[in-house]
């Protein structure tokens, strides 16, 4: 049975060492999230920030971390956006900060669900300022199939 590693619908896209950058309502940038991750959080006696942000302007939180994790953003991003987050993150990141992306891989057949994303693709958006430390192939739970979708789960490190 393959690990489902993307879950939840409600799960933040970006999370950052213990605040978390909750994707759900971006557009109201800036106010403390209230949605039902946080909820759950709580319930489990999380102390834990939730922030709500736009992930391609991150430097407005005036903070930084040791570790961002997405699940289910980058592969939403055309190339530019790309681009433009993977310079977010590194503005947020401390050096050394790990950032652990789980995408949609292009070993997913049919065109269902989001922009599939090629391995090197992976590498050469995190060419400059980053080394990999890992990238393996793994499941991303969806609301389709029992075993999900094929996905790439990378951990990069920040120089
Ligand atoms: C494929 S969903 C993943 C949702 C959830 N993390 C999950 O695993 O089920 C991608 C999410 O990214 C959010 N998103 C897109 N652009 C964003 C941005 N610039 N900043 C923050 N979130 C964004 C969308 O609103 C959407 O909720």
């Amino acid at each position: 049975m393959p690990r489902l590693a993307g879950r939840s619908r409600h799960r933040p896209s970006v999370r950052c060492s213990a605040e978390a950058l909750s994707c759900q309502a971006w557009g109201s940038k800036g106010r403390t999230g209230t949605g039902p991750t946080q909820q759950k959080a709580r319930e489990r006696g999380s102390t834990a920030t939730f922030l709500v942000a736009d992930a391609l302007a991150l430097e407005g939180l005036g903070r930084r971390f040791d570790v961002a994790i997405d699940c289910g953003l980058f592969h939403t991003f055309s190339d530019a956006a790309r681009s433009a987050f993977a310079e977010n993150l590194h503005r947020i990141l401390r050096p050394g900060g790990r950032y652990v992306l789980l995408c949609f891989s292009e070993h997913q057949p049919g065109d269902m669900g989001p922009r599939r994303v090629r391995q090197a693709e992976i590498r050469s958006t995190f060419a400059r300022g980053w080394s990999v430390d890992s990238i393996v192939a793994d499941r991303f739970a969806d609301r389709w199939s029992e075993d999900g979708a094929a996905a790439w789960l990378a951990q990069l490190r920040r120089a």
